[in-house]
């Protein structure tokens, strides 16, 4: 009988560890955009997020309404530019404390200080790493274009992302996922209870 008893232990702990291997988290790549911005065509995504990592794609200082740059010099391009990338930021469930890495691009480096006064209004502690540099030309005559990579906590739970859940995939992926995790939470206790009971047995 203990023999047996045994041999189903064994034999229910491989599975478990057979189990854990396998249930390895899938990491979900989900396309992000935002409601004020029209379709971004086979080019590209607004935005990207991968597992909690998003990546947005550089923006200009572009009124989303008429498509066009706003006026007013590299100032009010630059605040449009990263008002642009925060609805992005938003629609993630994140915002400007998530972005761990900004790239500015100026079409002119004599705009870098006009360029920071705007900037640190928006990173104001803890500011991402940074880089900043003078490019040929930008697109549309643009005066200055930023990109961000920005880390999003809790992507699952997060409520902002459900209003915009059509643009995000398939929402059920997110429920998927957190499912994933509990079952193997739940493996986990598991497979120390076995190792907990089989050394008390060992005793
Ligand atoms: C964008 O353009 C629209 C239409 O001209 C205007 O109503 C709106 O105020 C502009 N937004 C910004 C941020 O300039
Ligand atoms: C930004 O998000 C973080 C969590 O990622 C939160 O702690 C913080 O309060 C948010 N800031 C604002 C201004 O909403
Ligand atoms: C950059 O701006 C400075 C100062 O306004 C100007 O002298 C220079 O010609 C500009 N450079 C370019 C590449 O436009």
């Amino acid at each position: 009988m203990t023999s047996l008893l045994k041999f189903f232990e064994s034999q229910a702990l491989l599975v478990l560890v057979t189990c854990i291997l396998s249930s390895a988290e899938k990491i979900v790549r989900r396309p992000i955009t935002s409601p004020e911005f029209s379709p971004s065509g086979p080019l590209l995504s607004r935005a990207v997020l991968v597992g909690q990592t998003l990546y947005v794609s550089g923006q200009l200082g572009l009124n989303l309404t008429t498509g066009a740059l706003v006026q007013g010099g590299v100032t009010a391009e630059a605040e449009q530019a990263l008002n642009n990338l925060g609805l992005l930021l938003r629609a993630a469930g994140g915002n400007y404390s998530s972005v761990v890495k900004a790239t500015v691009f100026l079409a002119n480096i004599s705009d870098y200080t006009a360029m920071n006064e705007i900037y640190v209004r928006y990173f104001t502690h803890d500011p991402p790493a940074r880089s900043a540099f003078q490019v040929a030309a930008l697109p549309l005559g643009g005066k200055i274009e930023i990109e961000v990579v920005a880390v999003i906590d809790e992507v699952e739970e997060n409520k902002n992302v459900s209003p915009t859940a059509g643009a995000l995939g398939d929402p059920t992926e997110a429920t998927n996922s957190a499912a994933r995790r509990d079952s193997s939470a739940t493996q986990l206790a598991l497979l120390l209870f076995f190792l907990i009971k089989k050394f008390m047995t060992a005793q």
